[in-house]
């Protein structure tokens, strides 16, 4: 007898979202975004054939894929990737796409290169998505991970003091607000080797997100210090953010040409352009190519 499928996870949809507005321009994170860059900077190649941005949203942080032939700009949200578009351009070295990270539409060594950034925090199914991930991986790639630590130095002092409920040490992800979690390092690590990744390397960063820090220090400053201070990640991870930078060991293999970079999310079989589609052998389903990006969140009817 054939067991009923569990309901798929549900989706942090930012489709018609303000995100670049509400959260980015104009809002003090400047701190944020600098100690960001600074470790893609650390972690990632420097050159390479095909990144890929998993939850890119408006593609804030692509510019630090400069040194890759392709950048795939992948994303939920078509309003996002829209945004992505108007900023980046459509280059042929950009490759919008729409998919789902539980149902990723990639051929496997897609990738060399690949980013997952503010984005597992919105995940209710991390190491679902995770495998998804490293399917698409070639060998030899470099996978950097961002995440929201529940083992920070705040929530620590909150939990000793009686202060909150929830403990900083246990593994289970924390849902502070719906679809929105705070991760134990270790089940970040747990869960990367799970799905068949190296973790390496790990920095924590922000360490100085506070208010009355930001008002009080230059951001030159502030930005300085992180950088000094991240290295402390790979034995006190206790800063607000943690990042991974994992491999898939073995010796690097050739990606596939970009004809064949798309698979189907639903099927598996390989699928080819013809016009504005994207089509398998066996016809159905089909997926639609609108403006530029690649739909691959829901076949055509
Ligand atoms: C907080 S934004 C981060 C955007 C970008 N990575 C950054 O750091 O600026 C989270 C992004 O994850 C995307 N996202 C959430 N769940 C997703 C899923 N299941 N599949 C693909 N993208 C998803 C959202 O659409 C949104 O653009």
């Amino acid at each position: 007898m054939t067991q009923p499928s569990s309901p798929p996870p549900a989706i942090c949809d930012y489709e018609g979202s303000t995100y670049r507005t509400d959260f980015w321009e104009g809002k003090g994170r400047e701190y944020e975004d600098a100690v960001e860059r600074l470790v893609l900077r650390r972690f990632l190649p420097r050159r390479g054939k095909r990144y890929a941005d998993f939850g890119a949203g408006f593609g804030r942080l692509i510019d630090e894929a400069a040194g890759f032939d392709e950048v795939v700009v992948v994303d939920y949200s078509r309003t996002m990737l829209q945004e992505a578009q108007a900023r980046l351009g459509r280059a042929e070295r950009f490759i919008y796409v729409a998919a789902d990270l539980y149902k990723l539409p990639f051929a496997a060594d897609a990738f060399d290169a690949a980013l997952l950034c503010r984005v597992v925090h919105h995940l209710a199914d991390a190491p679902a998505a995770l495998r998804q991930i490293r399917q698409c991986m070639a060998s030899g790639s470099i996978f950097v991970l961002e995440f929201a630590n529940k083992l920070n130095l705040k929530a620590i002092l909150r939990y000793a003091l009686g202060r909150q409920a929830w403990s900083p040490y246990s593994l289970a992800p924390h849902e502070f607000v719906r679809l929105n979690f705070n991760f134990h390092p270790a089940y970040i690590r747990q869960a990367l080797v799970a799905a068949g990744f190296t973790p390496r390397r790990r920095v924590a960063t922000s360490w100085l997100r506070l208010g009355l820090l930001k008002r009080l220090l230059p951001l030159r400053l502030m930005v300085a210090l992180d950088r000094i201070l991240q290295p402390l990640g790979s034995l006190l991870p206790y800063a607000p953010q943690i990042f991974v930078e994992s491999q898939v060991c073995g010796a690097p293999s050739a990606l596939v040409p970009r004809e064949q970079l798309f698979k189907c999310p639903l099927t598996g079989a390989p699928l080819r352009r013809e016009g504005d589609l994207l089509v398998s052998a066996e016809g159905n389903p089909r997926w639609a190519i609108r403006d530029g990006i690649y739909d691959l969140k829901e076949p055509l009817a």
